[in-house]
């Protein structure tokens, strides 16, 4: 592989690598209700544009996801979340836009909140499932990287899910 450039306009995003665009029907069942109100509507949740990156041991991959603004019932839009299959790779978020929560969980139960905004650099150790949720009225942009063999977990989170969820109650952001 040679070395290359991609464009960060976020006017118009595009690294020719996957595009992944995540839609409630896809993902409402790591929701805690169902909302009636997005039934019909079926509004893309987030989505996540990815680098042309071989998934092989040595690369990086680089991407950018956009975490719409909105709720299902009272819980803020969210990712599905995920360990990474290769558990020993970690990872890093760069914030762009907006304002976020990422939940990180390890599978002996530790849990712990990190806080992403414009120009705040997350760091997700080896062995953290993440998940971010967008706590603000605007969409939460984030680059990330991570090692190009790490692979996704989803299935572990999608049975046991993460321990603490994020509401907005009163106006006020909740962690329960
Ligand atoms: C890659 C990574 C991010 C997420 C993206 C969407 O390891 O952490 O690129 O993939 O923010 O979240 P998920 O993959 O949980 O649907
Ligand atoms: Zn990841």
């Amino acid at each position: 592989m040679r070395p290359f450039t991609v464009s960060m306009n976020l006017d118009n995003i595009n690294f020719n690598g996957n595009h992944i665009v995540r839609r409630y029907e896809d993902i409402k069942s790591i929701f805690k209700s169902t909302d009636i109100s997005l039934e019909g509507k079926n509004p893309v949740i987030y989505e996540v544009f990815e680098s042309p990156v071989p998934e092989q041991q040595g690369h990086l991959i680089f991407l950018v996801t956009i975490l719409y603004p909105g709720k299902v019932n009272e819980e803020f839009f969210m990712t599905k979340g995920h360990y990474h299959t290769v558990e020993n790779t970690a990872e890093v978020y760069l914030g762009i836009k907006g304002k976020g929560l990422i939940l990180c969980q390890t599978k002996s139960g530790d849990f712990e909140v990190a806080e992403i905004s414009e120009n705040r650099v997350v760091y997700i150790p080896p062995f953290w499932a993440h998940r971010a949720v967008n706590i603000f009225d605007e969409p939460l942009i984030f680059f990330g990287i991570y090692p190009a063999h790490a692979g996704h977990d989803y299935e572990t989170i999608a049975q046991s899910g993460f321990v603490k969820r994020v509401f907005s109650k009163n106006g006020r952001v909740v962690i329960e």
